[in-house]
């Protein structure tokens, strides 16, 4: 059966610049300035077909909010991958969980030279005063915010093709922080940090002898958090290509969950703990109370999520999506007690945002806004956006039938009363007109506030940011 949500997994290559999308509502005069996001905007090339939701090619898209309009443009990002893709009409470039189909001579070639996609496609950073398309390979991707156009690959590292990096940087006092993964005769997990105008620079480091897939870390004032999942890889089967990306990894719940802990300042380790076997792409908020560590992980009992992406699986079965779970770790770094977590949120999530400005700052911080699956429902994708209250355990939902919600994307009012005065802006496919449109959410009441219609579908995104004009 022909799922709901199709549409949001087709290819559409059309590039648009339209100056005022069609609004229903009354945007917050407040709100000026640009979401930029970033996800796939084809899975095909020719008639090759890619096969996971992160193997699509990188498209970026603009929403820029200015006196009561919003203006739209989408993009290809102009990388290697999208331009051989093009012009050969095949799959050149290996992606998370595709490569393309080689010949025995290019098998060889391969295996000293992988052409490791260039396409960076899953989020968009601010670094150092530079827009920046970020993917999991260590080859960002500069572009013009006014444009679009690409300006060229940005990289933290010296051997950008032996490590990966995580998506997710932290960017607070003028420094942006990052963990790369190398992968060689020794591997190592590496904390880069890169202060504004300066070189990157290697804040702490960590041998290991099969690294995990990785998609996040927690920071705390004091801390930095590495958690090694047991979703783990012999290194010579990433360097030497053995099969697509992700496929290499291996989960060995026997390993349990190591957490590592590396003083910010020093870079030195710590402590070191062992939980329960789990997996996660995202941390949410780290703080301290005193000698305690407190950090928030949407986490599922194993890495069955990334198969339920695979794209043969999302369009056939009704299978439901695996749901993500807020867990509170607790980690007293005075004493010797063990590690303990607490579940905060019974709805199932995933794609979490929160306000940023209270990221590590206030353990009192309250709210975490994402995609969900809905309860009574039975889909494979998300088709709700939810904010979860921290404190009551409760919480709001945004639901409309057909309707397929990309993450939600907080931005605070600026002369706030409270953490959750502000907007929360979405992608949401609508299946039944064919289209997608930006929500935009009061964030206090969780309820519609304005729509913004786009005359084509957007494909299902994965993340984004809004900067102020200024
Ligand atoms: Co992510």
């Amino acid at each position: 059966m022909r799922k709901a949500y199709q549409l949001g997994f087709a290819n559409i290559e059309d590039e648009l610049v339209i100056d005022k999308l069609s609004v229903t509502g009354k945007l917050p005069e407040w709100v000026e300035g640009t979401l930029f996001r970033n996800g796939p905007g084809m899975f095909k090339a020719g008639n090759q077909d890619y096969r996971h939701w992160f193997d699509g090619l990188s498209m970026l898209h603009k929403f820029s909010f200015k006196a009561g309009n919003i203006s739209y443009a989408n993009k290809f990002l102009q990388c290697k991958a999208y331009h051989e893709a093009k012009e050969n009409n095949r799959i050149s470039y290996s992606e998370f969980a595709t490569d393309p189909c080689y010949s025995l001579f290019d098998r060889v070639k391969e295996i000293f030279d992988p052409k490791i996609t260039d396409s960076a496609k899953v989020n968009v950073a601010r670094l150092g005063g530079k827009f920046v398309a970020m993917g999991e390979p260590s080859l960002q991707m500069e572009f013009d915010p006014d444009t679009l156009n690409s300006l060229g690959v940005y990289t933290y590292d010296d051997k950008p093709k032996q490590h990966i990096t995580t998506v997710h940087p932290h960017e607070v006092d003028n420094e942006v922080i990052n963990l790369t993964t190398r992968f060689g005769r020794v591997s190592s997990y590496r904390f880069m940090s890169r202060p504004e105008g300066e070189n990157p620079q290697l804040i702490a480091s960590h041998k290991v002898k099969e690294p995990a897939y990785l998609h996040s870390f927690g920071l705390s004032p004091s801390y930095l958090i590495l958690t090694e999942f047991p979703y783990v890889v012999n290194p010579l089967k990433i360097l030497f290509h053995a099969k697509p990306f992700i496929e290499n990894y291996v989960w060995k719940p026997r390993r349990g969950t190591r957490i590592f802990i590396f003083n910010r300042k020093n870079g030195t380790l710590v402590k070191q703990f062992e939980a329960d076997p789990f997996f996660a792409f995202h941390h949410i908020n780290a703080f301290e109370r005193g000698e305690e560590l407190y950090f928030d992980i949407v986490t599922y009992p194993d890495p069955e999520i990334i198969q339920s992406f695979y794209l043969d699986r999302i369009r056939s079965e009704g299978k439901k999506l695996p749901g993500g779970q807020i867990r509170r770790f607790h980690a007293d770094m005075a004493g010797n007690k063990d590690i303990s977590y607490r579940i905060l949120s019974d709805e199932a999530i995933e794609l979490p945002r929160f306000d940023y400005e209270h990221y590590h700052m206030d353990s009192d911080y309250r709210y975490v806004y994402s995609v969900g699956v809905n309860k009574a429902g039975n889909n494979s994708f998300y088709d709700q956006v939810v904010k979860s209250d921290l404190k009551t355990e409760q919480a709001k939902i945004w639901h409309e039938k057909n309707c397929f919600p990309g993450e939600p994307v907080f931005l605070a009012n600026p002369n706030r009363k409270s953490e959750d005065d502000g907007v929360n802006l979405s992608v949401v496919l609508d299946e039944a007109n064919g289209n997608s449109f930006l929500l935009i959410l009061d964030s206090v009441t969780f309820t519609e506030i304005a729509r913004a219609v786009i005359p084509q579908p957007i494909l299902f995104g994965y993340h984004g940011n809004f900067y102020l004009n200024n």
